[in-house]
Parts: structure tokens; C-alpha cells; sequence
């Protein structure tokens, strides 16, 4: 993998570690990041030797406190960003990732901080978390799948407040719309995070993909059309064995 000027990646033990790295911007997201996440979620996907992916952000104050404003609006006419997306469709090549993804999250996730955190399949945050979206406020909407992700991860009425009020949630009550899956102190947010990929990467990485598969797919399918993704899964399984 080359040098990344935004991200750090690392593999270790079947992990890989992708750390979102402009602390000096709360690990603002702008395109040089685009471009190198593109580049490693084709490798996690590709590479055997990772079974489960870790993605944090670097320095003590966000994950990442969202896009980068600076470029805020700079982007090309909407012929040319179409053009782009449907060349280099970040969100979409996120989502069809069939390995798991586990997000440790702190200090501040906003806007495409939280839609990455969404992209994920596990969501670990620690005590000083705190959500938000605030592109309305900005005059756009999420453009990273955020309109998508959240009510199907925390259902429509609370999607829909988060987005349309702005406000913003603190860790524990993350926990108990279920936007995250556990709250720890920051200390313990990464030897945790570590914890569940080891279990998981212990796991036969063909049934994990496949259980991820039937999960994250099926959700978007009629249930006669689930249990048949299940069906054709489950038997893949079995003939492999
Ligand atoms: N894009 C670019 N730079 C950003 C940024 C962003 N989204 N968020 C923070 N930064 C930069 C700040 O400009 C500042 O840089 P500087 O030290 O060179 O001045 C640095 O990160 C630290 O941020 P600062 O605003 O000083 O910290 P704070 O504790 O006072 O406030 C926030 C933290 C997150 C509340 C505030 O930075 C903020 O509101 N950021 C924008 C959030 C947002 O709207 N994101 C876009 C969503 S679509």
C-alpha cells in the first residue's frame, strides 16, 4: 500500500487499523481522504490476511468532526461531481465491504464523521462521544449515506430529529437510541474495540462474511426475500465445507 497523507493504515494479527489522521482539523474529512479510503477499503476487502477492520480517528478531540469547510462548496459543478461518485463511489464501496468494520469513536463525530461511523457494522464509543449532524444547519443535507444509514440503524422519528433540530448526543444516550453499540471510558475505547475484532477474527472468516451478509443485505429486502438470501447463504456454507 502506498504512503497516505491523511490516513495511517496498519495490519496487525488479522486487524486492519485505519486511523483517519488530520488531528490539527479534528480529522476533518476532505477529498485527499476520500481518495485514500477509497484506496483502503479496496485492500481490507481484498486482502486475506485481514479478517476485521478498525477504523478511529487520531489526537484526543473527534473522530472527526466532519466535511472538510475549508472545501465546503469548492467542489466541482454537479456534472463533474456525478461523474466522480459514479467513478469513485466511497459510500457505496463502504457498504458493500463484506468483512466486519468495528468504528471506535470519540470526542467529536459529526456529519460525514457520523455517516462513516454508520458505514461501520459495530460502533464502540467512548465516554466523551458526541453525535451530531449538522448539515442542515449548513444549508445541505448528508451526502454520505447519512439519510439512509441512520434511520435504519435508529429509525425515523429520532433520524429525523437528530438531523432536523440539530442537536446533538452525548455518548449515553447514543447507547440508548442504539447509535452505538457500547460506551466505555476513552481509556478502554481501543483495547475494546481490539477485544471484539480478536473474537470475531477467530471466527471462520467465510460464515462472519456470510453472517454480515445476511444481516446487512437482508435488512433492505422483503422478508421472503431475506430468508432466501439466508437459505442460499447457508447453503454455500455447507457445499464449502
Ligand atoms: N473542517 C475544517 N476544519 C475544521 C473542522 C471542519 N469541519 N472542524 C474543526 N476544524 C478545525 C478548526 O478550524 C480549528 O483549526 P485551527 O486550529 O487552525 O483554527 C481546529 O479544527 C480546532 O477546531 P476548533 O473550532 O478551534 O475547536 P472547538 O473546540 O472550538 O470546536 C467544533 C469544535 C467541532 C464544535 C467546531 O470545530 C465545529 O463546529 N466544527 C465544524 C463542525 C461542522 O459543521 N462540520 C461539518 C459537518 S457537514
Amino acid at each position: 500500500m502506498g504512503d497516505f497523507e491523511v490516513i495511517i493504515y496498519e495490519k496487525t494479527d488479522g486487524i486492519g487499523y485505519v486511523t483517519l489522521n488530520r488531528p490539527q482539523a479534528l480529522n476533518a474529512y476532505n477529498l485527499q481522504m476520500r481518495d485514500e479510503l477509497y484506496q483502503v477499503l479496496g485492500a481490507i476487502e481484498d486482502d486475506p490476511e485481514v479478517r476485521v477492520a478498525i477504523f478511529k480517528g487520531a489526537g484526543e478531540r473527534a473522530f472527526c468532526a466532519g466535511a472538510d469547510l475549508t472545501e465546503f462548496l469548492t467542489a466541482p459543478s454537479p456534472v463533474v461531481a456525478r461523474q466522480v461518485r459514479w467513478e469513485r463511489d466511497i459510500w457505496g464501496l463502504f457498504l458493500s465491504i463484506t468483512k466486519p468494520i468495528i468504528a471506535a469513536l470519540h470526542g467529536y463525530v459529526l456529519g460525514d464523521g457520523m455517516e462513516i461511523a454508520m458505514c461501520c457494522d459495530l460502533r464502540l464509543a467512548s465516554e466523551d462521544a458526541q453525535f451530531g449532524m449538522p448539515e442542515p444547519g449548513l444549508g445541505i443535507i448528508p451526502a454520505a449515506c447519512g439519510t439512509q444509514t441512520v434511520p435504519r440503524v435508529i429509525g425515523r422519528a429520532k433520524a429525523l430529529e437528530i438531523l432536523l433540530t440539530g442537536r446533538w448526543i452525548e455518548a449515553e444516550e447514543a447507547r440508548r437510541l442504539k447509535l452505538v453499540n457500547q460506551v466505555v471510558p476513552r481509556t478502554e475505547l481501543l483495547p475494546a474495540a481490539e477485544r471484539m475484532a480478536k473474537k470475531i477474527g477467530s471466527y471462520d472468516p467465510i460464515a462472519v462474511s456470510y453472517a454480515k451478509q445476511a444481516i446487512t443485505r437482508g435488512l433492505d429486502l422483503s422478508l421472503d426475500e431475506g430468508l432466501e438470501l439466508e437459505a442460499r447463504l447457508g447453503s454455500l456454507i455447507s457445499s464449502s465445507k
